[in-house]
Protein backbone atom coordinates (compact mmCIF):
# COMPACT_ATOMS: atom_id res chain seq x y z
CA UNK A 1 0.00 0.00 0.00
CA UNK A 2 1.05 3.49 -0.21
CA UNK A 3 -0.22 6.83 0.26
CA UNK A 4 -1.31 9.44 -2.92
CA UNK A 5 -2.88 12.79 -2.49
CA UNK A 6 -6.29 12.33 -4.42
CA UNK A 7 -8.78 15.53 -5.21
CA UNK A 8 -12.67 14.23 -6.13
CA UNK A 9 -13.87 18.34 -6.69
CA UNK A 10 -12.16 21.47 -7.93
CA UNK A 11 -11.14 24.35 -5.24
CA UNK A 12 -8.73 25.57 -2.82
CA UNK A 13 -5.40 23.73 -1.33
CA UNK A 14 -7.97 21.92 1.08
CA UNK A 15 -9.90 19.56 -1.40
CA UNK A 16 -6.69 17.65 -1.27
CA UNK A 17 -6.49 14.24 0.60
CA UNK A 18 -4.39 11.63 1.08
CA UNK A 19 -5.62 7.83 0.15
CA UNK A 20 -4.14 4.67 0.75
CA UNK A 21 -3.93 2.83 -1.99
CA UNK A 22 -2.30 -0.66 -2.97
CA UNK A 23 1.13 -0.37 -4.88
CA UNK A 24 0.23 -1.90 -8.42
CA UNK A 25 2.84 -4.14 -10.37
CA UNK A 26 4.27 -2.27 -13.44
CA UNK A 27 2.69 -3.16 -16.32
CA UNK A 28 4.12 -3.38 -20.33
CA UNK A 29 6.37 0.24 -20.38
CA UNK A 30 5.69 1.04 -17.25
CA UNK A 31 8.13 1.77 -14.18
CA UNK A 32 7.43 2.32 -10.19
CA UNK A 33 9.17 4.67 -8.75
CA UNK A 34 9.48 5.44 -4.90
CA UNK A 35 9.21 9.00 -4.70
CA UNK A 36 11.34 11.06 -2.46
CA UNK A 37 10.77 14.44 -3.54
CA UNK A 38 8.02 16.73 -5.15
CA UNK A 39 8.24 20.08 -6.93
CA UNK A 40 5.46 21.86 -6.49
CA UNK A 41 4.58 23.84 -10.03
CA UNK A 42 1.76 26.98 -10.33
CA UNK A 43 -0.10 24.73 -13.48
CA UNK A 44 -0.72 22.02 -10.58
CA UNK A 45 -2.50 24.40 -8.40
CA UNK A 46 -4.87 25.74 -11.37
CA UNK A 47 -5.23 22.02 -12.56
CA UNK A 48 -6.68 21.90 -8.84
CA UNK A 49 -9.21 24.64 -8.61
CA UNK A 50 -10.45 24.57 -12.57
CA UNK A 51 -8.06 27.26 -14.04
CA UNK A 52 -5.60 25.74 -16.40
CA UNK A 53 -5.94 25.00 -20.00
CA UNK A 54 -6.71 21.21 -19.35
CA UNK A 55 -9.31 19.60 -17.13
CA UNK A 56 -8.84 17.13 -14.31
CA UNK A 57 -10.63 14.00 -14.44
CA UNK A 58 -13.11 13.45 -11.49
CA UNK A 59 -13.85 12.42 -8.82
CA UNK A 60 -10.22 11.00 -7.60
CA UNK A 61 -8.00 12.69 -9.72
CA UNK A 62 -3.75 12.57 -9.16
CA UNK A 63 -2.23 15.41 -9.08
CA UNK A 64 1.55 16.52 -9.55
CA UNK A 65 4.13 17.40 -12.46
CA UNK A 66 7.41 16.70 -11.54
CA UNK A 67 9.00 14.36 -8.58
CA UNK A 68 12.40 12.62 -8.23
CA UNK A 69 13.07 9.28 -6.77
CA UNK A 70 14.14 5.62 -7.24
CA UNK A 71 13.11 2.76 -9.41
CA UNK A 72 11.55 0.12 -7.18
CA UNK A 73 10.87 -2.06 -10.35
CA UNK A 74 9.87 -1.83 -14.09
CA UNK A 75 7.20 -4.01 -16.59
CA UNK A 76 7.81 -5.73 -19.49
CA UNK A 77 10.01 -4.33 -21.96
CA UNK A 78 11.56 -1.72 -19.70
CA UNK A 79 15.51 -1.61 -21.04
CA UNK A 80 16.11 1.82 -20.49
CA UNK A 81 16.41 2.28 -16.52
CA UNK A 82 16.40 -0.81 -13.50
CA UNK A 83 15.58 -1.36 -10.03
CA UNK A 84 17.87 1.23 -7.77
CA UNK A 85 18.38 3.87 -10.60
CA UNK A 86 17.91 7.51 -9.23
CA UNK A 87 15.37 9.14 -11.36
CA UNK A 88 13.25 12.19 -11.95
CA UNK A 89 9.53 11.64 -13.62
CA UNK A 90 7.74 14.17 -15.49
CA UNK A 91 3.67 14.18 -16.41
CA UNK A 92 2.27 17.02 -18.07
CA UNK A 93 -0.85 17.19 -19.43
CA UNK A 94 -4.25 16.17 -18.47
CA UNK A 95 -2.72 12.67 -17.83
CA UNK A 96 -1.70 14.25 -14.48
CA UNK A 97 -5.08 12.71 -13.11
CA UNK A 98 -3.85 9.21 -13.55
CA UNK A 99 -0.18 9.70 -13.25
CA UNK A 100 0.07 12.70 -10.92
CA UNK A 101 3.19 12.31 -9.25
CA UNK A 102 1.73 13.26 -5.44
CA UNK A 103 2.54 10.07 -3.93
CA UNK A 104 4.27 7.81 -1.80
CA UNK A 105 5.09 5.28 -4.89
CA UNK A 106 4.01 6.28 -8.34
CA UNK A 107 4.09 4.05 -11.73
CA UNK A 108 4.02 5.83 -14.89
CA UNK A 109 4.80 4.99 -18.34
CA UNK A 110 8.61 4.94 -19.07
CA UNK A 111 8.74 7.51 -21.55
CA UNK A 112 7.83 9.91 -18.24
CA UNK A 113 11.26 9.14 -17.03
CA UNK A 114 14.65 11.31 -16.66
CA UNK A 115 18.07 9.18 -15.54
CA UNK A 116 19.14 11.64 -12.54
CA UNK A 117 23.01 11.52 -12.14
CA UNK A 118 24.52 10.25 -9.15
CA UNK A 119 25.23 13.92 -7.93
CA UNK A 120 21.87 15.38 -8.87
CA UNK A 121 20.28 15.02 -5.01
CA UNK A 122 16.21 14.02 -4.44
CA UNK A 123 15.28 17.86 -4.12
CA UNK A 124 17.33 19.20 -7.02
CA UNK A 125 15.98 16.59 -9.39
CA UNK A 126 12.78 17.50 -8.38
CA UNK A 127 12.96 20.92 -9.07
CA UNK A 128 14.87 21.42 -11.86
CA UNK A 129 12.87 20.42 -15.10
CA UNK A 130 9.80 22.13 -15.54
CA UNK A 131 11.50 25.16 -14.49
CA UNK A 132 14.41 25.11 -16.34
CA UNK A 133 13.20 22.91 -19.79
CA UNK A 134 10.66 25.92 -20.05
CA UNK A 135 13.19 28.52 -19.87
CA UNK A 136 15.09 26.76 -22.32
CA UNK A 137 12.69 25.66 -24.68
CA UNK A 138 11.31 29.47 -24.67
CA UNK A 139 14.30 31.26 -24.61
CA UNK A 140 16.19 28.79 -26.78
CA UNK A 141 14.29 26.93 -29.56
CA UNK A 142 11.56 29.58 -29.78
CA UNK A 143 13.10 32.97 -29.20
CA UNK A 144 17.00 32.38 -30.33
CA UNK A 145 18.51 34.20 -27.65
CA UNK A 146 21.58 35.25 -28.55
CA UNK A 147 25.07 36.81 -26.85
CA UNK A 148 24.06 40.60 -25.89
CA UNK A 149 20.90 40.42 -26.61
CA UNK A 150 18.16 41.84 -23.76
CA UNK A 151 15.52 38.84 -22.30
CA UNK A 152 12.66 40.57 -19.99
CA UNK A 153 11.08 37.83 -17.66
CA UNK A 154 7.74 38.74 -15.82
CA UNK A 155 6.93 36.88 -12.47
CA UNK A 156 10.92 36.85 -12.17
CA UNK A 157 10.75 35.55 -8.50
CA UNK A 158 8.24 32.26 -9.84
CA UNK A 159 10.60 29.12 -10.41
CA UNK A 160 10.16 29.34 -14.11
CA UNK A 161 10.67 33.19 -14.10
CA UNK A 162 14.30 32.61 -11.94
CA UNK A 163 15.35 29.36 -14.74
CA UNK A 164 14.50 32.17 -17.54
CA UNK A 165 16.95 34.77 -15.36
CA UNK A 166 19.50 32.02 -15.12
CA UNK A 167 19.41 30.70 -18.34
CA UNK A 168 19.42 34.16 -20.35
CA UNK A 169 22.33 35.18 -18.17
CA UNK A 170 24.17 31.50 -19.25
CA UNK A 171 23.32 32.58 -22.90
CA UNK A 172 25.45 35.69 -22.48
CA UNK A 173 22.12 38.03 -22.66
CA UNK A 174 21.00 40.64 -20.38
CA UNK A 175 18.10 39.67 -18.07
CA UNK A 176 16.10 42.15 -17.04
CA UNK A 177 13.64 40.93 -13.80
CA UNK A 178 10.10 42.44 -13.34
CA UNK A 179 8.16 41.21 -10.17
CA UNK A 180 5.36 43.05 -7.87
CA UNK A 181 7.77 43.41 -5.14
CA UNK A 182 10.94 44.80 -6.01
CA UNK A 183 11.73 46.00 -2.55
CA UNK A 184 11.44 42.70 -1.50
CA UNK A 185 12.71 40.66 -4.30
CA UNK A 186 15.78 42.43 -5.44
CA UNK A 187 18.53 41.34 -4.20
CA UNK A 188 17.35 37.66 -4.47
CA UNK A 189 16.72 38.25 -8.17
CA UNK A 190 19.97 40.46 -8.76
CA UNK A 191 21.84 37.28 -6.85
CA UNK A 192 20.11 34.68 -9.49
CA UNK A 193 21.51 36.77 -12.03
CA UNK A 194 18.83 39.38 -13.18
CA UNK A 195 21.35 42.71 -14.59
CA UNK A 196 18.34 44.98 -13.85
CA UNK A 197 14.98 44.62 -11.61
CA UNK A 198 11.86 46.71 -12.41
CA UNK A 199 8.68 46.93 -10.49
CA UNK A 200 5.74 45.53 -12.90
CA UNK A 201 3.47 48.23 -14.07
CA UNK A 202 1.97 50.63 -16.59
CA UNK A 203 5.39 52.25 -18.02
CA UNK A 204 7.27 49.13 -18.43
CA UNK A 205 7.96 49.99 -21.92
CA UNK A 206 9.77 53.17 -20.91
CA UNK A 207 12.00 51.51 -18.46
CA UNK A 208 12.84 48.94 -20.45
CA UNK A 209 13.52 51.27 -23.17
CA UNK A 210 15.31 53.72 -20.75
CA UNK A 211 17.74 50.69 -20.17
CA UNK A 212 18.23 49.66 -23.89
CA UNK A 213 18.97 52.92 -25.38
CA UNK A 214 15.51 53.48 -26.58
CA UNK A 215 15.55 50.45 -28.68
CA UNK A 216 13.52 47.87 -26.57
CA UNK A 217 13.99 44.15 -25.44
CA UNK A 218 14.61 41.53 -28.06
CA UNK A 219 12.94 39.04 -26.39
CA UNK A 220 10.31 39.49 -23.26
CA UNK A 221 8.66 36.43 -21.74
CA UNK A 222 5.69 36.39 -19.72
CA UNK A 223 3.83 34.32 -17.60
CA UNK A 224 1.32 37.04 -15.80
CA UNK A 225 -0.91 38.13 -18.97
CA UNK A 226 -3.75 39.98 -18.34
CA UNK A 227 -3.76 44.10 -19.05
CA UNK A 228 -0.16 44.55 -18.74
CA UNK A 229 0.54 42.76 -22.00
CA UNK A 230 0.18 46.02 -23.53
CA UNK A 231 2.76 47.57 -21.93
CA UNK A 232 4.84 44.37 -22.21
CA UNK A 233 3.76 44.45 -26.01
CA UNK A 234 5.70 47.83 -26.42
CA UNK A 235 8.72 46.84 -24.61
CA UNK A 236 9.28 44.94 -27.32
CA UNK A 237 12.05 46.01 -30.21
CA UNK A 238 11.66 45.86 -33.66
CA UNK A 239 12.14 42.44 -34.79
CA UNK A 240 12.28 41.15 -30.99
CA UNK A 241 9.54 38.51 -29.82
CA UNK A 242 6.99 38.31 -26.88
CA UNK A 243 6.33 34.68 -25.78
CA UNK A 244 3.61 34.60 -23.47
CA UNK A 245 3.29 31.46 -21.40
CA UNK A 246 1.06 31.78 -18.39
CA UNK A 247 -2.08 33.91 -16.99
CA UNK A 248 -1.57 34.42 -13.36
CA UNK A 249 -3.47 37.72 -13.76
CA UNK A 250 -6.57 35.93 -14.68
CA UNK A 251 -8.06 38.86 -16.41
CA UNK A 252 -8.54 38.84 -20.20
CA UNK A 253 -5.39 40.05 -21.81
CA UNK A 254 -6.42 42.39 -24.76
CA UNK A 255 -4.34 41.82 -28.30
CA UNK A 256 -1.84 44.32 -27.92
CA UNK A 257 -1.74 46.50 -31.40
CA UNK A 258 2.23 48.04 -31.76
CA UNK A 259 2.24 46.20 -35.27
CA UNK A 260 4.76 44.37 -36.32
CA UNK A 261 4.98 42.14 -33.30
CA UNK A 262 5.80 38.86 -33.14
CA UNK A 263 3.87 36.75 -30.48
CA UNK A 264 4.08 33.28 -29.30
CA UNK A 265 2.06 31.14 -27.30
CA UNK A 266 4.24 28.62 -25.70
CA UNK A 267 4.39 25.74 -23.43
CA UNK A 268 6.84 23.18 -22.70
CA UNK A 269 5.14 20.42 -23.88
CA UNK A 270 6.99 21.91 -27.06
CA UNK A 271 10.00 20.53 -26.03
CA UNK A 272 8.74 17.79 -23.88
CA UNK A 273 6.73 16.12 -26.20
CA UNK A 274 9.45 15.72 -29.35
CA UNK A 275 12.30 13.04 -28.33
CA UNK A 276 14.95 15.85 -30.09
CA UNK A 277 14.16 18.79 -28.73
CA UNK A 278 14.12 17.15 -24.83
CA UNK A 279 17.47 15.37 -25.50
CA UNK A 280 18.88 19.16 -26.62
CA UNK A 281 16.90 20.62 -23.63
CA UNK A 282 18.36 17.96 -21.20
CA UNK A 283 21.89 18.11 -22.39
CA UNK A 284 21.60 22.23 -22.21
CA UNK A 285 20.46 22.03 -18.42
CA UNK A 286 22.39 18.96 -17.29
CA UNK A 287 25.48 21.10 -18.93
CA UNK A 288 24.41 24.42 -16.58
CA UNK A 289 23.93 22.36 -13.44
CA UNK A 290 27.45 21.01 -13.91
CA UNK A 291 28.74 24.28 -14.61
CA UNK A 292 26.96 26.12 -11.83
CA UNK A 293 25.21 28.04 -14.20
CA UNK A 294 21.75 26.66 -13.89
CA UNK A 295 20.53 26.12 -10.24
CA UNK A 296 17.34 25.44 -9.41
CA UNK A 297 16.94 28.28 -6.48
CA UNK A 298 14.76 26.40 -3.39
CA UNK A 299 12.31 28.78 -1.49
CA UNK A 300 11.32 26.45 0.92
CA UNK A 301 10.45 22.74 1.17
CA UNK A 302 7.44 21.00 3.47
CA UNK A 303 6.75 17.14 4.47
CA UNK A 304 4.66 15.37 2.66
CA UNK A 305 2.30 15.64 5.54
CA UNK A 306 1.81 19.40 4.68
CA UNK A 307 0.95 19.73 1.23
CA UNK A 308 -1.81 21.38 1.24
CA UNK A 309 -0.10 24.05 3.04
CA UNK A 310 2.40 23.94 0.71
CA UNK A 311 -0.20 24.71 -2.09
CA UNK A 312 -1.70 27.56 0.34
CA UNK A 313 2.20 28.59 0.77
CA UNK A 314 2.82 28.40 -3.46
CA UNK A 315 -0.83 30.73 -3.77
CA UNK A 316 0.16 33.42 -1.39
CA UNK A 317 2.96 34.40 -3.73
CA UNK A 318 5.76 35.45 -0.89
CA UNK A 319 8.22 32.87 -2.33
CA UNK A 320 11.44 33.28 -4.63
CA UNK A 321 11.83 30.34 -6.39
CA UNK A 322 10.58 26.48 -6.20
CA UNK A 323 8.55 24.75 -3.17
CA UNK A 324 9.47 21.48 -2.26
CA UNK A 325 8.07 18.05 -0.77
CA UNK A 326 9.91 15.84 0.60
CA UNK A 327 8.60 12.62 0.79
CA UNK A 328 9.58 10.46 3.81
N1 LIG B 1 3.42 27.21 -20.47
C1 LIG B 1 4.18 26.35 -19.79
O1 LIG B 1 4.59 25.30 -20.28
C2 LIG B 1 4.57 26.68 -18.39
C3 LIG B 1 5.51 25.90 -17.70
C4 LIG B 1 5.87 26.28 -16.39
C5 LIG B 1 5.28 27.39 -15.82
N2 LIG B 1 4.35 28.09 -16.53
C6 LIG B 1 3.70 29.27 -15.98
O2 LIG B 1 4.70 30.08 -15.39
C7 LIG B 1 4.13 30.79 -14.30
C8 LIG B 1 4.99 30.55 -13.11
O3 LIG B 1 4.89 29.19 -12.72
P1 LIG B 1 5.67 28.67 -11.43
O4 LIG B 1 5.18 27.33 -11.10
O5 LIG B 1 7.12 28.89 -11.64
O6 LIG B 1 5.04 29.75 -10.40
P2 LIG B 1 5.29 30.20 -8.94
O7 LIG B 1 6.64 29.78 -8.52
O8 LIG B 1 4.12 29.80 -8.16
O9 LIG B 1 5.24 31.81 -9.20
C9 LIG B 1 4.82 32.67 -8.26
C10 LIG B 1 5.18 34.13 -8.60
O10 LIG B 1 4.41 34.64 -9.68
C11 LIG B 1 4.10 36.02 -9.44
N3 LIG B 1 2.65 36.22 -9.54
C12 LIG B 1 1.69 35.47 -8.97
N4 LIG B 1 0.47 35.96 -9.25
C13 LIG B 1 0.66 37.04 -10.01
C14 LIG B 1 -0.22 37.99 -10.60
N5 LIG B 1 -1.55 37.91 -10.48
N6 LIG B 1 0.33 38.99 -11.31
C15 LIG B 1 1.65 39.08 -11.43
N7 LIG B 1 2.53 38.21 -10.89
C16 LIG B 1 2.04 37.21 -10.18
C17 LIG B 1 4.57 36.35 -8.02
O11 LIG B 1 5.76 37.09 -8.11
P3 LIG B 1 5.86 38.63 -7.60
O12 LIG B 1 5.00 38.72 -6.38
O13 LIG B 1 7.32 38.75 -7.33
O14 LIG B 1 5.41 39.48 -8.70
C18 LIG B 1 4.84 34.99 -7.42
O15 LIG B 1 5.89 34.97 -6.49
C19 LIG B 1 2.69 30.27 -14.15
O16 LIG B 1 1.83 31.13 -14.87
C20 LIG B 1 2.74 28.94 -14.85
O17 LIG B 1 1.48 28.51 -15.32
C21 LIG B 1 3.99 27.77 -17.79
Amino acid sequence: MSRVVLFDELGGPEVLRFAELPTPEPGAGEVRIRVQAIGLNRGEARFRDGGYWYDATLPASRLGGEASGVVEAVGPGVTEVAPGDAVSVLVIGPVMSTQGVYGETVTVPVGSVLRRPADVDPVTGAALWISHLTAYGALVEVAGVRPGGTVVVTAASSSAGLAAVQTARHLGAVPIAVTRSPDVKGDQLRAAGAEHVLAAGDDLADRVRDLTAGRGADVVLDAVGGPGLTALALAVARGGVLVVYGWLDDRPMPMPRNWPLRMYGYAVHLVVEDPEALRRGQDFVLAGLRSGALTPVIDRTFGFDDIAAAHTYLEGNGQVGKIVVTVP
